[in-house]
Formats: structure tokens, C-alpha cells, sequence
């Protein structure tokens, strides 16, 4: 298995009680799961927690057969091989799209740096926009920005909080189609949370229902 959490507990430090309790699943290579559950129910946390932007208080984590977290185990966000497309974008506003997209990319000189940018902007059909910044583009446009800046360090985990959330309800069925098509060329895989059942179907292998923070149940997402 790629991707194996188990029993992961978490509380926040001013919390009165446990936010994600014994959460366990199981992740093939380049399957999409999607997280589903109402709003509170702990989606953003459990992607925080894979991420590496909280700790756990039980439970493991582990990668490609590497433990990222467990009782004695810690790995830094920046060396998980995990990127996080977060609910608003955060895009650097005063940075134009192909500066985000550059902001990501670490260990390459600007020759290589160029080349990947160019990739990035092909792959997310934004040939044209390198120039531009973020307020000159639209919602949609903006989120494939957040996804290429996100995808140009070849993560080999892509975590999408509410990737549709901020999107006009006509664009929304168009971007996830365009996403489904950018997710499937590059064969990444993938866990994003959603509270709408129609984003987990569309784009989802299999559904994890979260309820208060616990697992309800994991269906294929044919069978939802
Ligand atoms: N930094 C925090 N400190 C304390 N409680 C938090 C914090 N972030 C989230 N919570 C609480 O944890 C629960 C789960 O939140 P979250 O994971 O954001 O849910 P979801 O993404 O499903 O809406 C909520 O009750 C929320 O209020
Ligand atoms: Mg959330």
C-alpha cells in the first residue's frame, strides 16, 4: 500500500475533546479518495495531520513504506513529498503566476526552473498567463495556479481541501472535469475533502465518510 494511516487520534491543544478519533485508511498508487463529512467534521485536520502541519496524539502515518509520523517519528512537512492545495489558494498576490509557480521549486537552477514552469503552465492549460497576477484571473484559474505550484516539486501525494468550494455552481461540473483530466495525466495520487457528494463522486475512486471525526464508511465511489 502507498499511503497506510492508522488510528490516528488528534486533539487541539485548547480542545475539549478529540477532533479526529481512530481514523484508519488504506491508499493505492494513484487513487483519488475522497474525504466526505459535513462542515467541523475534521476533512481539513486529517489532511493537515498527512501533511505534517499537526501532530498526531496516536496513530501512524506512513508513505510509500516510510513512517512520516508515529509515537517516535516525526518527519517535516518539507521532507513528506506531500503538497497541499489549500481551500482559499493562498497565492502570493504580489507574485505573477509563474513567480508562484517558481516559489515551489527548490532544488533546480534557472535553467531547469524555466522549463518546469512552462510544464506546469501547459499542464494546467495556462500557456498564456505567466505574466499575469493573481487578481487578473478568475476563480478557476486561480486554482489551477495553486495546483501547478503545487505539482511542479513532483509531491508524490496531492492533498486538495474543498478543491470547488469557491467556484460559481455553473463553472463547477467544467473545473472538475478540467482537474480530473490535469489529476489523471499526471498519475499523482490524491486525497481531497469535500462536503458535496456530487464533487466525491465525480472525482472520486473511493469515499471515506467522515462523521465527527470518525470513519463511518469507505465505498467505491460507483457504489455511492
Ligand atoms: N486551530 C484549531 N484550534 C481548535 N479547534 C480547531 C482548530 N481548527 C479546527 N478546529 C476545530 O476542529 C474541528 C474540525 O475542524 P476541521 O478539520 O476544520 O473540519 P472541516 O474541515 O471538516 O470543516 C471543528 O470543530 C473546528 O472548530
Ligand atoms: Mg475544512
Amino acid at each position: 500500500m502507498f499511503i497506510e494511516i492508522e488510528d490516528l487520534c488528534f486533539r487541539y491543544p485548547n480542545a475539549p475533546k478529540a477532533v479526529i478519533q481512530d481514523f484508519s485508511v488504506t491508499i493505492e498508487h494513484g487513487e483519488v479518495i475522497c474525504i466526505l463529512g459535513e462542515s467541523g467534521g475534521g476533512k481539513s485536520t486529517v489532511l493537515r495531520l498527512v501533511a505534517g502541519l499537526e501532530i498526531p496524539s496516536k496513530g501512524r502515518i506512513k508513505i510509500n513504506e516510510i513512517t512520516m509520523v508515529d509515537q517516535s517519528v516525526f518527519v517535516p512537512p518539507e521532507k513528506r513529498g506531500v503538497g497541499m492545495v489549500f481551500q482559499d489558494y493562498a497565492l502570493f498576490p504580489h507574485m505573477t503566476v509563474s513567480e508562484n509557480i517558481r516559489f515551489g521549486l527548490k532544488k533546480m537552477n534557472n535553467k531547469e526552473k524555466d522549463f518546469r514552469i512552462n510544464q506546469m503552465l501547459d499542464l494546467v492549460n495556462l500557456g498564456d498567463y505567466g505574466k499575469r497576477y493573481p487578481y487578473e484571473l478568475s476563480g478557476g484559474q486561480q486554482q489551477r495556479v495553486a495546483i501547478a505550484r503545487t505539482l511542479a516539486p513532483k509531491p508524490s501525494l496531492l492533498l486538495l481541501d474543498e478543491p470547488f468550494s469557491n467556484l460559481d455552481t455553473e463553472l463547477r461540473s467544467k473545473i472538475r472535469e478540467e482537474i480530473n483530466i490535469i489529476l489523471k495525466q499526471t498519475s499523482i495520487t490524491v486525497i481531497f475533502v469535500t462536503h458535496d457528494k456530487e464533487d466525491a463522486k465525480a472525482m472520486a475512486d473511493r469515499i471515506v465518510i467522515l462523521k465527527e471525526g470518525k470513519i463511518v464508511e469507505i465505498v467505491d465511489s460507483i457504489l455511492f
